[in-house]
């Protein structure tokens, strides 16, 4: 089987975070880096031993003989850089969320159509351990008719804005859930087939000044209802500006026959209630249904993937990009999950700015 040749931009930033399981995976080699930064970029290479190091991205998708790419550059570079090795027949790996504007996402979607290579979207997220084994008990069908689900990222991160100046316009300098996928994606995978058809976001004012004293243009904590296709909704809290303790990945969903509580840390355990496991309301830890329903590729992981960053979520995706490519299928995010994770949150910056309005949501299979 042939090895794939391997190209990471934006490397000496989130970039680096997947130099791990491409090494790991006995089908890639990490073979090119580009970043900006070309000493950043020139120390992470000599770290992993890589000799090709580039600062400008198109010359490295010229020159490197790279079959895949891993975008990790910041949000408003996914888009081109996506098109751009997708117009040379380059598989794409690409940081979230995949598109800052609607107008963008459907260029997005006319290149992958256009190319012979695979695009999938790295929502890590969907991959945590306790994600993946709620997606499963949701595939049995455990849950009944699932009508609610919620998601939070809370991360606070007035410092990290002005470390990475492209959070301050981007993430908190956009009103409305301008960083939805972590919380939506998982969600989305669990209830399967069914995707976001309108939004509407409302947010708590402002509280919170950057250190030129400006206020952030992103409401402290705002709140993105979905509407779904089969009638459910989906409730999304963005907070990247309060002070207060992270909470990343918290998340529930309840069906008729069952429902499932996140932990929100500080000694909380994963939570689930099953009708078929208990006629009393009581919960039960949802590791004691691991045994049972965890592919075994997260019941006995190597240890790269418990090492590797967001609860292993940085390790799988990478596997899961490398098998699509290897076996020609669709990969599980690909770009139409993309869009479904990623166009509400786009929406909701237009329902935030016009009073909270309810506002359709396009699906990206109906483009042209
Ligand atoms: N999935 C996750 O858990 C996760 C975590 C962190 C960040 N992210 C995403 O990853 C992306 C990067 O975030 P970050 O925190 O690493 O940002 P960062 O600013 O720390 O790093 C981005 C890197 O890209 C480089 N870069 C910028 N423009 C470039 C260009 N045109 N060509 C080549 N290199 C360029 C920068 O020099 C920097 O090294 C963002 O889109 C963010 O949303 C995802």
């Amino acid at each position: 089987m042939k090895e794939l040749a391997v190209g990471v931009v934006g490397a000496a930033g989130r970039g680096s975070g997947f130099f791990g399981a491409f090494t790991h995976n006995p089908h890639t080699r990490v073979e090119a880096l580009c970043d900006i930064n070309e000493e950043g970029a020139k120390a992470t290479a000599e770290s992993i031993g890589v000799s090709k190091v580039y600062k400008d991205y198109e010359e490295m998708l010229d020159k490197a003989g790279v079959d895949a790419v891993v975008i990790g550059t910041p949000m408003p570079f996914h888009v081109p850089q996506s098109v751009m090795a997708l117009e040379r027949d380059i598989h794409v790996l690409s940081e979230v969320p995949a598109a800052v504007s609607i107008e963008e996402a459907k260029d997005l979607v006319r290149a992958v159509r256009q190319s012979k290579a695979k695009y999938m979207m790295a929502e890590n997220y969907c991959y945590i351990r306790s994600n993946v084994l709620v997606r499963e008990i949701a595939r049995a069908g455990l849950f009944g008719e699932m009508y609610f689900a919620e998601g939070e990222y809370i991360h606070e991160l007035k410092e990290l804005n002005e470390i990475t100046k492209w959070r301050r316009k981007w993430q908190t300098g956009i009103n409305g859930n301008t960083y939805p996928t972590h919380s939506l994606g998982p969600l989305l995978q669990w209830l399967g087939d069914d995707r976001v058809v309108s939004v509407c976001c409302a947010g708590t004012g402002r509280h919170y000044r950057d250190p030129r004293g400006d206020y952030y243009e992103n409401e402290d904590s705002t709140s993105m209802m979905c509407r779904t296709a089969k009638g459910g909704l989906v409730n999304i809290r963005l907070d990247m500006l309060s002070a207060r303790p992270h909470n990343l990945t918290y998340c529930s969903l309840q069906g008729t026959d069952g429902c499932y509580e996140a932990d929100r840390g500080f000694g909380d355990k994963p939570k689930i209630w099953l009708k078929s496991r208990s006629e009393k309301f009581e919960w039960m830890a949802l590791s004691e249904l691991e045994e049972e329903f965890l592919p075994e590729w997260w019941l006995h992981p190597p240890k790269e993937a418990l090492e590797a960053g967001h609860g292993g979520g940085d390790y799988w995706e990478v596997v899961d990009f490398v098998q699509a490519i290897l076996e020609d299928r669709e990969p599980p995010i690909g770009i139409h999950e993309a869009m479904d994770m990623t166009l509400p949150g786009l929406v909701s910056r237009q329902s935030i700015e016009h009073g909270s309005v309810w506002l359709p949501v396009p699906d990206s299979r109906e483009w042209s």
